[in-house]
């Protein structure tokens, strides 16, 4: 008979048997969590700057979250889309209230919204544009791991695994209007773009980049898709990053923050691009008044406690510090990003290793690139959080001077 794991078990071995190896974990099992920190299980705390890769807007385990959890939890988890259910509803109008949007659809990550959305963008095509059906995405962009989105990210890594990948998408260099007129054609239907690519190496666009591919896109009537799924909710220190460069998208997806820590996935779109016929597209838990009731919660305190401006004025003051320690170590070649999706990046690959000399200190951190460093706490964190953190990062970076 088998035994199930106790308190006592090893984890790391356990789950080398029993779970699929798709991820290299850093070694470190965690338990418990409580705004920006977190707990390993033999009760070692942690100072959490990963912030579950930019979900836990607002902290571990926060307060408002847990309560709308607690109370949807004893009165209604799960109904099917075929019946309309409240928190739903409450929180597709809170999206589309604070955004420029006008219709929402829910799913479960981040993944299944950017396939709604290039679904949807299919769906205008065949109806306006005919039967255009192309997307024009970027090289190291991030789009998650379905199989139309490992083709949408344009990261060989991700793609040649899987080859051969559904045909519909076309990979340009980001940041480059000039590359999206080059292969803009017939059947292009929609650019689908992050505002600042967050996993590929936290790239930073020019200013005016956005606004010439929403002219672009204006004078082919082809649709703007931005995937906001980790910028969005206030993690570029505004609600949403589109509202950084003053254009507005066709389409918008998130995920990630929206719940902070609840999985959830959401399209928007404008009116015009509404599209979707009853049965045209649908998810079985997509919008579960469970998820629903932490999402609206979540994001009502995000909008009511101007979460994005704290998130600004924290980011700064991080970005300063990076910059300080830039100046320190010559081996920091860069700092980039914004709000609070930040990065370090060095002239050699140590990220690994400062991230494990990090660790052994209490500081967790993510690394996106073998010479990339990311910055990515929950929105919550405060300037002492910072300092803390900073005072570990420089010791480490001290060890790592050749
Ligand atoms: C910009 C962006 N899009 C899409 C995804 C995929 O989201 P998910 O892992 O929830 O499917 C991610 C995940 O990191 C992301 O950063």
């Amino acid at each position: 008979m088998k035994h199930e794991a106790t308190d006592m078990s090893d984890w790391h071995q356990l789950e080398h048997e029993y779970f699929m190896q798709t991820i290299k974990r850093v070694p470190l099992t965690l338990v418990r969590g409580d705004g920006c920190r977190v707990w390993d299980d033999k009760g070692k705390e942690y100072l959490d700057f990963v912030g579950g890769w930019a979900v836990n807007s607002l902290g571990h385990c926060p307060p408002v979250v847990v309560k709308a959890l607690e109370e949807q939890a004893r009165t209604l988890i799960q109904v099917s889309n075929q019946f309309y259910s409240i928190p739903q509803v409450r929180l597709a109008e809170l999206l589309v209230k604070n955004s420029c949007l006008d219709k929402v659809f829910l799913c479960n990550s981040g993944a299944e919204a950017n396939e709604g959305a290039v679904k949807l963008a299919r769906r205008y095509g065949k109806l306006h544009l005919q039967g255009a059906y192309e997307i024009i995405t970027t090289f190291d962009s991030f789009h998650g791991r379905t199989l139309a989105m490992v083709a949408a990210t344009g990261q060989a890594k991700f793609q040649e695994p899987y080859v051969p990948l559904p045909n519909g998408f076309v990979n340009v260099e980001y940041n480059s209007i000039e590359a999206i007129k080059k292969v803009t054609r017939k059947e292009t239907c929609a650019v689908m773009l992050e505002p600042l690519q967050a996993e590929g190496g936290v790239n930073v666009p020019s200013e005016d980049y956005l606004k010439k591919v929403r002219d672009w896109c204006d004078q082919n009537g082809i649709l703007l898709i931005l995937d906001e799924i980790q910028t969005g909710l206030g993690r570029t220190g505004v609600l949403f990053a589109y509202q950084r460069c003053g254009i507005e998208p066709d389409i918008m997806t998130l995920a990630k923050g929206l719940a902070s820590g609840v999985p959830i996935g959401a399209i928007l779109a404008k009116r015009k691009v509404d599209v979707f016929q009853p049965g045209e597209h649908g998810s079985t838990f997509g919008g579960n008044p469970l998820v629903c009731a932490a999402a609206y919660a979540a994001s009502k305190f995000i909008i009511e406690n101007d979460v994005p401006g704290k998130a600004d004025r924290v980011g700064r003051y991080l970005t300063d510090k990076l910059q300080q320690l830039k100046g320190k170590f010559d081996f920091v070649v860069d700092v980039r990003g914004q709000g609070l999706l930040l990065a370090m990046e060095f002239n050699r690959e140590i990220a690994d290793s400062a991230l494990m000399s990090c660790l052994e200190r209490g500081l967790l951190l993510n690394r996106v690139k073998p010479n990339v460093l990311r910055f990515i706490p929950p929105l919550i964190v405060t300037e002492s959080d910072v300092d803390e953190a900073m005072g570990v990062l420089e010791e480490v970076l001290s060890l790592h001077r050749s």
